[in-house]
């Protein structure tokens, strides 16, 4: 992060719209009570979170009661609801975020000929009449419009820039440009957000937003590039929960951001030390497990269990960690004994334990813990204090 002589964070922002319970909670069985919504609300409006997608109204009237109540207590995000371009959508949308303190509409068409073809069976020219009917719609409810091009990416790019221009000069303050299929590679998806800025008249009036899916497991790195072409919104969503293979997962894109501000000279609001938090209150209340190896927020992300890595950590932490485990809210690093380890790990795990054994002792416990972690997956603290004091018994 570029810092000025004052201390004050000179990059540019980043805005951070979380749809953890819009997009996130359509993937299969992530669904969530109301209750579980306005918990997982209150922490993202903690964690700094910019905009808050809610729900989509007119989809139940459950989905409706959500987006209702999270817009009643949010006290600092944008709430935003979704919408099609229909009036029904944006009316019903509207009503659901009237209590809202900013309340945003997000409302989207498809642009993509498979999708105008077969999902909406329309003409090019009656989906361009949809786009300008439904922002200035929207625009007649809420002063926050977003609207989003469905299957951006595979979009023919003249038509997508006579959308971009149309939704704009409606009245559209967010334009957004989905890989709704995650299609898309950072390259290409960077391009696009240079070109379209370029070719569209008006586009320095709206600002641009990355929304990635994970089908080729290029999602976050997709956002990131998208950043570098100029969009200054990203969407996500808290452990990259989402449709099919999910979405871009905002703790992977916040720390990018944190850790390489040397090629993505960007800052958001987010407070990462909630970041492990909000993980697992997500994975809490969708039950769905996190993996154990997941970046930033997985089990395994600050641990260590080979030889040559702890003895690494020990001399200095850099050696094998690019972050703390403090800034993203994991109390340490934890060094996990495993048949991997070394004799150096050993000897400080033991005295963390409150044993300091002499040079011989210490050679026989580590030889029968090595025999130990070869018959057993994990070995725990209690295994190493029965075979230390085993050891000093016998000894
Ligand atoms: O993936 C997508 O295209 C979406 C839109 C509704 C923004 O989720
Ligand atoms: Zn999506």
């Amino acid at each position: 992060m570029t810092h000025s002589a004052n201390g004050s964070n000179t990059s540019e922002r980043v805005v951070i719209f979380d749809t953890t319970l819009r997009d996130g909670e359509q993937s299969p069985g992530a669904s969530m009570t109301l209750e579980e919504k306005l918990e997982v609300a209150d922490l993202l409006d903690q964690l700094g979170v910019d905009i808050i997608e809610a729900g989509f109204p007119i989809a139940s009237p459950g989905d409706f009661e959500s987006v209702a109540e999270v817009a009643r207590r949010v006290k600092n995000a944008s709430v935003a609801g979704l919408a099609r371009a229909s009036d029904k959508d944006i009316d019903r949308c509207a009503e659901a975020l009237r209590e809202a303190k900013r309340p945003r509409i997000h409302t989207f068409i498809s642009t993509s000929p498979v999708h105008m073809k077969y999902k909406l069976q329309m003409e090019p020219e009656r989906v361009l009449e949809l786009v300008a009917s439904s922002v200035t719609r929207a625009r007649n409810h809420v002063a926050e419009v977003e609207w989003s091009a469905e299957d951006g990416t595979r979009t023919e790019i003249d038509f997508l820039c006579r959308c971009v221009e149309t939704a704009i000069k409606a009245g559209a303050s967010t334009i957004n440009i989905p890989d709704t299929v995650g299609y898309t590679t950072p390259q290409e998806y960077e391009a696009l957000f240079r070109t379209v800025r370029e070719r569209v008249p008006n586009a320095d009036k709206a600002i641009f937003s990355v929304h990635c899916h994970d089908d080729l497991g290029l999602a976050v790195a997709n956002s990131l590039a998208g950043v570098r072409g100029g969009a200054r919104q990203v969407e996500c969503t808290i452990n990259g929960l989402g449709e099919r293979a999910g979405n871009a997962a905002m703790e992977e894109v916040v720390m990018a951001l944190k850790t390489r501000p040397d090629i993505l000279p960007y800052h958001t609001n987010i407070d990462a030390k909630l970041l492990t938090r909000a993980s697992k209150l997500v994975s809490a209340v969708t039950s769905f497990p996190v993996q154990y190896n997941k970046a930033i927020v997985g089990r395994n992300a600050f641990a260590h269990e080979s030889g040559i890595h702890q003895d690494g950590m020990l001399k200095n932490a850099h050696t094998y960690e690019i972050m703390t485990p403090e800034s993203v809210g994991v109390s340490k690093t934890s060094l996990v004994m495993g048949k991997h380890s070394g004799r150096h790990a050993f000897r400080e795990k033991l005295k963390e334990l409150g044993y300091d054994l002499g040079e011989n002792q210490l050679n026989d416990a580590f030889n029968r813990f090595k025999d130990l972690a070869d018959r057993k997956k994990f070995v725990y603290d209690e295994d190493l204090i029965a075979l230390v004091d085993d050891e000093i018994v016998t000894a």
